[in-house]
């Protein structure tokens, strides 16, 4: 199994609770490595860019409100199989119907503060990672 790169973020209903250092623990406790990291605020064009796949959606407006309404943390995680490893440690977008044990199950609010979001495939994740990180950020 190759070595894989992910975008990760801790959403401000988690730093809100200062909740970053157990969800960084739960990462790391499956195997992943934080290769870049960073705590911004981000503005309300990069929430709209980022989330412009579902800029559509009835829920955008409140999707780009909860995620400028405080501090981010960006990832890049790197690790064997790591795009489908964060995704089952963070569990189902629906908390109510993540499994138990996942960081949305243990810590989200509702769908829409779910704590934090990951890569759903190898193109996103490139360009979720090229997003907020140049390669020199980036390091193993
Ligand atoms: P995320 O993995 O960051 O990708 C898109 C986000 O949109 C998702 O997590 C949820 O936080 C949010 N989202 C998806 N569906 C809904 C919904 N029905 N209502 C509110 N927010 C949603």
């Amino acid at each position: 199994m190759a070595i894989e790169r992910t975008f990760s973020m801790i959403k401000p209903d988690a730093t809100r609770r200062n909740l970053t250092g157990k969800i960084v623990d739960r990462l790391e406790s499956a195997g992943l490595r934080v290769v870049a990291q960073k705590r911004i605020r981000i503005t309300r064009a990069q929430a709209e860019a980022f989330y412009g796949v579902h800029r559509e959606r009835p829920f955008f407006g409140e999707l780009v409100e909860t995620m400028t309404a405080g501090p981010v943390v960006v990832q890049v995680l790197e690790g064997e199989n790591a795009i489908l490893k964060n995704r089952e440690v963070m569990g189902a977008t629906d908390p109510s119907k993540a499994e138990p044990g996942t960081i949305r199950k243990d810590f989200a609010v509702s769908i829409g503060e779910n704590s934090a979001h990951g890569s759903d495939g190898p193109d996103t994740a490139k360009q979720e990672i090229a997003f907020f990180f140049s390669e020199s950020e980036i390091t193993g």
